[in-house]
């Protein structure tokens, strides 16, 4: 069975040998919405966030906004019981626009400015996690300026990361995070402030880490962090955020992140760090996007062409890098591999041929599958990309050369409907915070 042919089984049905989504064959969905669009299956992606509460029962997850930010889709995963994880002031907009509790909310992302600091104070939000002493300073001004006492964990950028499956323990320069000589001189930074109250660690290890040995290790060396931030401070901690970076089989050569076995191998390493006495009321925290996503979003396009130029087979589709950098291999990725992609009104054929996907970009760059092995193809034919539900429209350069930018659709019960779409411009980044805020009723954020 090929990876397409895995996660069919797994998440989808067929039927007459076409793809359903939501109890809909996709030529009913195509009939009804013209391509390209991305499509998503709530009940995938409640599939998949519960998979995760059964695997790591004593952990929160607060879901990193990045990986998809359409309200529909956050608001799927706030009624699992999630919370936020946002990086940026529009994201914590759209949280509050979901109406997401701003106790259920954490502001942290790199090179925050003064006014998403503020927006987090007057928001409420839980914590807020610093990667600066820079940032401590602004923040403990704005803090002191609203009369309110910050909840701050430290963001630490670790001697240790995950990157193409090893573990590597170097010292990784970044312009995000502390360094670990400089944890207890931030730690400092903040007790010394009035306004601000530590209140845990934030370590991020990389994303799309599939190897739960590894992860297993880092989670280690985090847990060893808190220790000493207890030490260094002399505080107790409320939480250790281990980030997210729980990675899914994107290409043939790779395997399921196995959740299950990497939450009972924690088990015990929990139950010794809950005995030390600075981090036994901690809470743990994850923000996975990737994992909790990916499997229940498609990008569907239609083929509008097909030619051959030196003995290679070409498919031209409606769609483009600019709707899915990530399969067209431009998004951080040394080797270029083909995403899961299927003939999805005809899933199998009598015959399969090598064909290269490309989209209208008229740019090398913008070729979607290399000698793919897909059946017969024609014109017309629906192709459907998975693995698609995260970084795949929020990692785009969706205005490039000004085509549209294709809708989003949810696919449930029978009934395919489309969502509203999170567009960011400067109206959008004007928008007061909802009124769920603690203090947005009293004062616009602006
Ligand atoms: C701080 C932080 N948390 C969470 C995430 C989400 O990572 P993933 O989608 O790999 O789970 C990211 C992604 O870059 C991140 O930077």
């Amino acid at each position: 069975m090929n990876h397409a042919q895995l996660i069919i089984k797994e998440y989808y049905d067929v039927s007459d040998g076409q793809l359903v989504i939501g109890k809909l064959p996709i030529t009913e969905i195509v009939r009804r919405h013209e391509t390209p669009f991305y499509l998503y299956s709530p009940e995938v992606f409640r599939m998949k966030i519960r998979k995760v509460t059964r695997a790591l029962p004593g952990f929160e997850i607060y879901y990193s906004v990045k990986a998809n930010p359409a309200p529909d889709v956050i608001q799927i995963i706030m009624d699992e019981g999630c919370g936020l994880n946002v990086a940026t002031r529009g994201e914590l907009i759209l949280a509050c626009k979901c109406n997401c509790p701003p106790g259920k909310i954490i502001l942290a992302g790199a090179g925050k400015t003064e006014k998403e600091l503020d927006a987090g104070i007057v928001t409420g939000v839980c914590e807020i996690h610093v990667e600066s002493i820079e940032e401590i300073e602004k923040l403990s001004i704005l803090a002191k300026k609203h009369d309110e006492k910050v909840q701050v964990a430290i963001r630490l950028n670790p001697g240790q990361v995950c990157r193409e499956g090893k573990i590597v323990m170097a010292e990784k320069a970044a312009a995000y995070g502390f360094d670990e000589a400089d944890l207890g001189k931030a730690a400092q930074k903040i007790i010394c402030s009035e306004n601000l109250e530590l209140c845990g660690i934030h370590v991020y290890f990389g994303t799309q880490i599939l190897n739960k040995e590894l992860l297993l290790g880092c989670y280690e060396y985090a847990f060893e962090m808190a220790k000493q931030l207890v030490s260094m401070s002399g505080c107790k901690l409320r939480t250790i955020d281990f980030s997210g970076g729980f990675g899914v089989p994107y290409y043939s050569n790779e395997k399921e992140f196995a959740i299950d076995e990497f939450g009972q191998q924690l088990g015990p390493i929990i139950k010794q760090v809950q005995k030390h006495e600075g981090l036994s009321q901690a809470r743990l925290v994850i923000e996975p996007g990737r994992y909790l996503l990916s499997e229940g979003g498609l990008y569907v396009t239609r083929v509008i062409g097909q030619k051959s130029s030196y003995g290679r087979q070409f498919i031209i589709v409606d769609g483009g890098m600019h709707h899915h950098l990530a399969a067209s291999g431009n998004l951080g990725h040394v080797i270029k591999r083909n995403f899961p992609i299927v003939v999805a009104n005809r899933l199998v054929g009598d015959k399969t041929h090598k064909y290269d996907i490309t989209g209208r970009q008229c740019s090398a760059l913008d070729t979607l599958a290399r000698e793919v092995e897909l059946p017969t193809v024609e014109t017309g034919d629906i192709l459907v990309f998975f693995q698609s539900g995260a970084y795949a429209r929020s990692a785009s350069p969706l205005g490039f050369r000004s085509h549209p930018v294709p809708p989003e659709l949810i696919a449930e019960n029978g009934t395919v409907r489309l969502m509203e779409s999170q567009i960011i411009n400067d109206s959008f980044q004007d928008a007061p915070l909802g009124s769920n805020s603690k203090l947005g009723e009293q004062r616009n954020v602006n």
